[in-house]
């Protein structure tokens, strides 16, 4: 209202020129300082009481189920090995139960200022993941308002009609409503006949009217704009009669902007080149890397291979639809596939390792196929090792909530339920290092280059709640390397491996205080 008066002087008397340099400033000064980080406006209005047993209940016996007890979330998770299923050659395979504790990782000289370091980041992290739709609001009993319980949305700093508001009261000399919000201001859109509206155009609006269905009438013309930028939150709105109060959000948000990609046209149903780009890493094993892409040219010619390189020398791989990006001598490996991912044009993107070796059975088409006709975000297939052994490092992957000190980390080897139309294809946490995503969820997750030697399941944790993951066995591709016989043995393998699995616990170090610091994790259990 301020900055309408202002406007108006300004008309008024703009034309002399000290005069207009004064209303320049006094139009763009800024009237409106918010503290968007505070978002308890409402606190204590919501009755916390209403949660606890009524004192008139107490005396009525229960008895607890132990069973259903133990599935309740009790914010003090443990870690501790848990037996599992043993068979031959577990531990090669798969490797063995364990359970490790992350703090016993980190410096001892700095372990306190570290936890308090972390706690304070925390507090930050909750703040500003905390949405105003995740607080709990109970409606009480038999209230007269009727109002939308969900689905009211606004653009931020735009206005809407509120649908759905109304008061079935009893007999009244006078029906009254009242409005409060902390965001935004109310308004009527028209004026009904019979009613009294108090603070049109602000916080808080009050109606009143001696007939019910006057009231009624001039509640749906009830308007509401969001005067506080901030997109992505909510706006609680409290809707108050005599005696009743009713609590609703109202949604502020942006609309959701797409990222599409074109899959190109095509006569067969799928056209891999146009939808998929391959993406590799590679660290000095050029012989094994060319395997690879003669591999894929053998069933894919015109797909796009990107490679990220950190070798020390690199060598050049050249050929049609190959892009190589060299990077700083042993960048790592999580850094380089966040560069070769980023420089993805195409809907989707498959992950292999560079020792990898595409075969009949290596389908493409056949993830595309899940993506295209499912919601999941990424489906692994199945690495075959020379053994014969087909890995789908299918995981569950489980965060349980643990206090003070962190939560637990559980993982498990397994899967959640099959696809209805995929009977190969499961859904789980996390997959096996052969993979279709698309790329844009990909992009989003990214892999956190901190993880130099050593990382698979950290990406999945990262993307745990934001990628919907899947796994198919029916989608093969060969690992060449890993079981070496002594006498195969080649000088570069000696060396990658030296590179790649240090002798130092310098990189697992590395891995459990980011499981510490950066995911808040306590501790591990895994089988
Ligand atoms: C948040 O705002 C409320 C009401 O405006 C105020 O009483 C409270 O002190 C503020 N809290 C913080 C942390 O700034
Ligand atoms: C498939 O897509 C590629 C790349 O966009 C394009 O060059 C090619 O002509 C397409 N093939 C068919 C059969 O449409």
């Amino acid at each position: 209202m301020r900055m309408r008066a202002t406007r108006k002087l300004c008309l008024i008397f703009g034309t002399a020129l000290p005069l207009s340099l004064l209303c320049i400033h006094l139009l763009s000064k800024p009237d409106k300082v918010v503290d968007v980080w505070n978002r308890s406006a409402l606190e204590g209005l919501l009755d916390n009481a209403l949660l606890q047993p009524a004192d008139k209940y107490t005396h009525i016996p229960l008895k607890w189920k132990d069973d259903v007890l133990q599935l309740l979330p009790k914010n003090s998770c443990k870690c501790e090995v848990e037996p599992t299923l043993d068979f031959p050659f577990r531990q090669e395979l798969i490797g063995k139960p364990y359970a490790v504790n992350f703090a016993s990782y980190v410096d001892p000289s700095v372990l306190e200022e570290t936890y308090r370091r972390r706690e304070k980041e925390y507090k930050k992290f909750k703040m500003r993941s905390y949405h105003p739709t995740d607080k709990l609001i109970i409606a009480k009993a038999n209230s007269p308002l009727e109002y939308p319980v969900q689905g009211v949305e606004v653009r931020p700093m735009k206005t809407i009609l509120i649908p759905g508001l109304s008061l079935q009261d009893n007999l009244r000399k006078v029906y009254q409503v009242s409005l409060l919000c902390t965001m935004g201001t109310f308004d009527v859109a028209a004026e009904v006949e019979g009613v009294t509206v108090k603070g049109a155009g602000e916080k808080h609006i009050t109606l009143s009217s001696p007939h019910m269905d006057n009231l009624n009438r001039q509640l749906q013309f009830v308007s509401y704009t969001n005067t506080v930028f901030h997109p992505n939150t909510a706006d609680t709105v409290q809707f108050q009669t005599v005696d009743h109060t009713a609590i609703f959000n109202i949604k502020i948000h942006h609309p959701t902007v797409p990222k599409m990609y074109n899959p190109g046209s095509s006569s067969s149903k799928y056209n891999i080149s146009a939808l998929v780009t391959i993406a590799t890493k590679t660290f000095i094993r050029y012989d094994k890397l060319q395997d690879l892409i003669d591999s894929i040219r053998k069933y894919y010619p015109t797909v796009t291979i990107i490679i990220a390189d950190d070798s020390e020398t690199p060598q050049k791989v050249e050929g049609p639809f190959i892009e190589q990006y060299i990077m700083p001598f042993g960048k790592g490996w999580f850094a380089g596939r966040n560069l070769a991912i980023s420089q993805v044009t195409t809907k989707y993107v498959l992950w292999v390792d560079d020792d990898f070796i595409f075969c009949t059975e290596t389908k493409i088409e056949k993830l595309v196929d899940v993506l295209e006709n499912t919601p999941l975000d990424l489906v692994g297939g199945a690495v075959r090792e020379i053994t014969g052994f087909k890995t789908t490092y299918r995981q569950k992957i489980n965060v349980i909530p643990g206090g003070k000190d962190g939560d637990c980390l559980m993982t498990r080897l397994g899967y959640h339920h099959v696809i209805q139309g995929f009977p190969n294809c499961v859904v789980s946490d996390g997959v096996v290092n052969f993979f279709l995503a698309r790329t844009e969820k990909l992009l989003q997750v990214g892999f956190d280059p901190r993880l130099s030697r050593i990382g698979h399941l950290e990406f999945f944790i990262d993307g745990l709640g934001k990628l919907h993951v899947g796994s198919c066995d029916d989608v093969i591709v060969d690992h060449a390397s890993k079981i070496h016989l002594p006498w195969t043995k080649k000088e570069i393998d000696t060396k990658y491996e030296k590179f790649r699995y240090p002798d130092s616990s310098d990189s697992l170090d590395v891995r459990h205080n980011l499981f510490y610091f950066k995911n808040r994790f306590g501790c591990m259990t895994g089988n």
